[in-house]
């Protein structure tokens, strides 16, 4: 398959950026014709932020999956669509050619249909990471149903509060799934949320760990049994630019996260678009994207951008230290990987083995390496280039965030300069601005400020599901005109982009975002707990950690055990990700007078910083401070 809008030089990407930003619709309708549609747009765009309300390619039809998966069948249809590697080195791995990934994909599209699965409704995809979470994502998408992935990792609890979110209908589930050294129990972990979400009408398991599960007769079905006697034929339904495709649960600063919706045609052509010119992807190559579907980044980077370009993706199944440190490194080896793009974490958490994982592993297939996620560190960074990369390699600090669908603040490989720990240059179509505290654009370089993006681009969030307000007043309402991104961020004197964190109560633990007024609710569930107060601090692996800072009801409870137990309810209502690191046990939370917990205190403490905390006269009880810094952990 050719990219004729691959761009391919320096001088070609000012070409482009400028056309984008003067002239977007004609742009992005040049983009646009490298799809197939079942019909064309009546207009590219229409948009206003105040509502907002974006459009791209109103009046167009399509489905994704004919560009995923039937318009490469031609002449891609040998060709491996997904390679999977599973987590147990020892068991033989898959690959699935773009043929029978389509035959796979309209055979259990024909199974949700026939388990009464309909355009529109919500489906929750609750998988570990095989390639049949793969064929459920695009089996929905196939039949025009929204689906909506949940990470493995999360809780019953919180698996119930998004199906509520959602009126979700079916569940696709496993009876488990391997992840290192566990086997998590996913469909006992379903029935358990499902005591709470009677509405759900079927749950389809897919046999992977075979260790017993209970099916409740009429409700639960098995996958092996329902693609029996389908057909391999699923015409694709016809949807709208603007029908939904998928909604994807992230978290913001409130205790409940948003279900951020996308939609089918402008996310399409974001992911396809960023895949092609930020990887560079070359036909053939091979594309190993090692974040989980559960994520924005699996959507984007495993699904829907390299096949929709008729790339190769790698799909594994496990976890980087698995059986050992060097498994992303034996696997590279193995299939011969192109092109790798990981976290930043697993970056820090990899290079505390050292190279001795590295040993015997040849890593010369590599092209171009690629973060995301979280800022990166200069150390991390240089450790990928020499140890990874052999300093041949450019590598791509892409940011982005599930709102924004791909990514769109990157260097593209080895076409645009990188530089250490800056995310670098805008792609076509975005246009950042720095605004200061009261909305006032930051202009010229070497200036710092909250990042907004001003002008809308093809795989911008629709709305928040079942609450359009909620969207208006979370990313359109901080400043007039503008999508405030969360993110703090700095331009150097070329212009280049450096993200430099959340400036709102969002931690970024491992590269997964996490609110800390979720963890608060979560902790206050512990029957012993008053209040409590999170936020992060600098972790070396991590980049974020999570500190806890919490008033027991009888403070002679102060013990281990009751430590335990804190941890032990994050980890039933949210799931062990939101896990503090440090719980300090404290007798009060330093607050204004209208009791307003002063967080920028409780943060400088927990990042060791005792001097420097800021004016304290202000507060209800001034006298807490010194307690909770001579309690410091
Ligand atoms: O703070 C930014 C950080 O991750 C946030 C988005 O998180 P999420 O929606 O879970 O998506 C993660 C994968 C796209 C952003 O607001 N972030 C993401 N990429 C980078 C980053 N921070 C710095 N550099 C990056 N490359």
């Amino acid at each position: 398959m050719s990219y004729p809008y691959q761009i391919r030089s320096l001088e070609q990407y000012h070409h482009q950026y400028k056309q984008s930003i003067e002239d977007p619709e004609t742009f992005w309708s040049g983009i646009a014709e490298n799809f197939y549609w079942q019909k064309k747009w009546d207009k590219v765009l229409n948009w206003n932020f105040t509502e907002p309300s974006v459009k791209w390619f109103s009046g167009a039809k399509l489905n994704i999956t004919e560009n995923c998966l039937d318009r490469h069948l031609d002449i891609l249809g040998d060709q491996p669509a997904i390679i999977w590697e599973p987590n147990n080195p020892a068991e033989q791995n898959r690959i699935l050619t773009y043929k029978e990934l389509h035959q796979r994909v309209c055979r259990f599209a024909n199974a949700l249909k026939n388990n009464g699965v309909k355009k529109g409704d919500r489906v929750c995809i609750y998988m570990g990471m095989i390639p049949e979470l793969a064929i459920a994502v695009l089996a929905c998408a196939r039949i025009g149903a929204i689906h909506s992935v949940v990470f493995g990792g999360f809780s019953a609890q919180s698996i119930s509060d998004r199906l509520q979110d959602a009126k979700v209908d079916y569940i696709v589930t496993c009876d488990g799934a391997f992840r290192g050294a566990k086997d998590i129990p996913l469909k006992k972990i379903i029935d358990e949320a499902l005591l709470s979400c009677a509405f759900v009408k079927k749950v389809i398991v897919y046999e992977r760990t075979k260790i017993p599960v209970v099916m409740q007769p009429g409700r639960d079905v098995w996958w092996h049994d329902e693609i029996k006697n389908v057909s391999d034929e699923c015409a694709a339904e016809t949807m709208d630019a603007e029908d939904m495709l998928f909604i994807l649960y992230t978290s913001g600063s409130t205790g409940k996260p948003k279900g951020v919706v996308h939609t089918c045609a402008g996310y399409m052509i974001w992911a396809n678009y960023t895949f092609v010119n930020v990887f560079q992807y070359q036909s053939k190559q091979i594309h190993f994207c090692t974040a989980d579907i559960g994520w924005i980044t699996g959507h984007s980077y495993i699904i829907y951008g390299p096949l929709s370009a008729g790339a190769t993706t790698l799909m594994f199944e496990g976890i980087p230290t698995y059986p050992d440190a060097g498994r992303f490194w034996e696997i590279t080896d193995k299939h011969k990987v192109d092109i790798l793009y990981t976290a930043p974490t697993a970056i820090r958490s990899l290079m505390s083995y050292g190279t001795q994982p590295l040993q015997n592993k040849d890593l010369s297939s590599l092209k171009i390496l690629g973060t995301v996620g979280e800022p990166i560190n200069e150390e991390a960074w240089h450790w990928y280039d020499e140890n990874i990369g052999h300093k041949k390699c450019p590598i791509v600090d892409t940011w982005w965030q599930t709102e924004t669908g791909g990514i769109m603040i990157s260097n593209l490989a080895g076409v645009t300069p990188s530089k250490p720990s800056y995310a670098t240059l805008p792609l076509p179509g975005v246009q950042p601005v720095l605004v200061d505290e009261k909305g006032n654009e930051i202009e010229g370089n070497d200036a710092s400020g909250n990042l907004c993006i001003k002008f809308p681009w093809p795989g911008i969030l629709r709305t928040t599901y079942g609450d359009h307000e909620r969207c208006r007043l979370n990313y359109f309402a901080t400043y007039n005109n503008l999508y405030f991104t969360g993110d703090g961020c700095l331009r150097d004197a070329d212009g280049n982009y450096r993200i430099t964190g959340r400036v709102d109560d969002v931690l970024n633990v491992s590269g997964h975002r996490i609110g800390t007024a979720e963890v608060e609710n979560a902790i206050n569930m512990h029957s012993g707990v008053v209040e409590s107060a999170v936020v992060g601090f600098p972790h070396d692996i991590k980049g974020q950690g999570i500190y806890a800072y919490v008033i027991l009801s009888n403070s002679a409870d102060n013990t281990d055990t009751t430590r335990n137990g804190i941890l032990q309810t994050v980890t039933k209502v949210i799931g062990a990700i939101a896990k503090p690191d440090k719980i300090q046990f404290v007798s009060g939370l330093p607050k204004t007078r209208s009791g307003k917990i002063m967080r920028r205190i409780l943060r400088k403490i927990a990042e060791g910083e005792m001097q420097n905390i800021g004016d304290t006269t202000t507060l209800l009880d001034p006298a807490v401070v010194e307690e909770i810094k001579n309690g410091k952990l």
